[in-house]
């Protein structure tokens, strides 16, 4: 086992200037399990191809455990990788499928029948040894494909988007599989996923990419809790946060006709006169006539909760609102209601730049390091991201995510769909 660490790695594709992957500087621990998750095209594939020697580094190094392995071949780089699209050999039998790279590797054959059991017996796919692939659920060949890892023990685990050929319910169901027996083997592990509500189930830290530069690395709970820029803010969370541009007067900003005081220490941080501010879909309540006032477009009615959808005027623009309401609505479409929020404004960010002003250093964050010395990392990353953050806001394309909408409808995740997190932040309900 060993952790596995990026060292300003940079990938630029012959033919491309900008590159695919931007000076990553990423620590992943031993045992851990990192998930690297940003939109369609950022760099996740090519992140992940780097470490495994798939892909030439054209700067920085990569190191597995204190080994520089930037220009070791990927056989001797001690990894298993697991893709999208694993083919099965379909004339072999799920043994044989498992055994296979073994028998390549020359391992004797009593050894090998041994280790496809062990790695059979984990993934349940005992009774089907004898079986061919086509034989097999989806849910089984999946495992199948993750027995063939397993059973080399590297010391490093790939994984870029293995459920995606899975059906929303298999995907829950086999993503928990995977987490619970990456913690029974404890092999470090870094998985690639475009979908943010895996990212945030399976991972003990996640990774936001966005145009090939890191923007956070930290644990599920402190990226939702303080995402360091309005891009993650916007990415992470389902439904997603809205996220408004309001105008600082005298110190306060209006939230329909309720002021919110903003912290001097906040203001102190910016020199534009507003902000970006950013409130969860939990952080609004209804009320009888206090804050913004929306016309519900639809409330979605999910059980144990309801999300309501709607449009406000806020500063002269229509911006579109969601909010979690009680789980028994009399509200109907059309109807117009007040919101306002709990507390105060939970995240602020810097209209230009999209970082965060408030509470910078994540509360959670520091606790997790204290708690788990492992996590320093994290922290150690933050200077990083944040610099990230920063080149990325300085670029023009850039400022569309910064100037975010809030997001779509189809980013609402039913709890078992697969939710759509493709560029969220740019996109727009109407
Ligand atoms: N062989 C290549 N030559 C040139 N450009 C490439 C090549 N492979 C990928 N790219 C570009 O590099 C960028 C990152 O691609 P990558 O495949 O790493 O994205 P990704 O995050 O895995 O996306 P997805 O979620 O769609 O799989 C993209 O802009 C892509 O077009
Ligand atoms: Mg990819």
């Amino acid at each position: 086992m060993a952790s596995v660490t990026f060292e300003k790695a940079t990938r630029i594709y012959p033919g491309t200037t900008r590159p695919a992957v931007d000076q990553v500087e990423l620590t992943v621990n031993d045992g851990e399990f990192l998930v690297l998750v940003g939109p369609s095209g950022c760099g996740k594939t090519t992140t992940l191809r780097m470490l495994a020697g798939l892909e030439e580094v054209n700067e920085g190094r990569i190191l597995i455990g204190d080994r520089d392995v930037t220009q070791v071949p990927p056989k001797d780089r001690d990894i298993a990788m697991v893709f999208q699209n694993y083919a099965l050999y379909p004339h072999m039998t799920v043994a044989e499928n498992m055994g296979f790279a073994l028998k390549i590797a020359g391992v004797k054959k009593d050894e090998r029948a041994v280790r496809v059991l062990e790695a059979a017996k984990l993934l349940d796919l005992e009774p089907y040894l004898d079986r061919k692939p086509k034989a097999l659920s989806g849910g089984q060949r999946q495992r199948v494909a993750m027995g063939r890892a397993i059973v080399r023990k590297p010391a490093v685990f790939l994984m870029d988007e293995p459920l995606s050929n899975l059906d929303a319910k298999l995907r829950v169901a086999t993503r928990t599989q995977i987490a619970s027996l990456q913690r029974r083997l404890g092999v470090t592990t870094v998985y690639v996923t475009h979908d943010q509500v895996e990212a945030m189930t399976m991972g003990d830290r996640v990774a936001v990419l966005k145009d090939g530069l890191l923007q956070q690395v930290d644990t599920p709970r402190a990226l939702y809790e303080r995402p360091a820029n309005v891009f993650v803010a916007g990415f992470i969370g389902s439904p997603a946060m809205n996220l408004m541009t309001l105008k600082i007067v005298g110190g306060v900003v209006k939230f329909g006709n309720t002021t919110l005081k903003i912290d001097s220490a906040v203001l102190g941080k910016t020199k534009e006169k507003a902000i970006t501010a950013g409130l969860r879909p939990e952080d609004l309540v209804l009320s009888k006539n206090e804050g913004i006032e929306v016309e519900i477009d639809v409330i979605e009615e999910l059980g144990a909760d309801a999300f309501l959808y709607g449009s406000a005027l806020i500063e002269g623009e229509k911006v579109d609102v969601i909010a979690r309401i009680g789980s028994v609505s009399s509200h109907r479409s059309g109807d117009k209601v007040f919101l306002k929020p709990q507390g105060g404004i939970t995240h602020i960010f810097d209209v230009t730049t999209g970082l965060r002003l408030n509470n910078d250093a994540p509360a959670t964050a520091k606790k997790a390091v204290a708690a788990n010395p492992a996590a320093v990392a994290a922290v150690a990353a933050k200077p990083a991201a944040k610099k990230a953050a920063a080149k990325t806001a300085a670029k023009p394309a850039a400022k569309k995510a910064v100037a975010a909408k809030p997001v779509a409808k189809k980013a609402v995740a039913k709890p078992a769909a697969k939710p759509a997190v493709k560029k969220p932040a740019a996109k727009k309900t109407k």
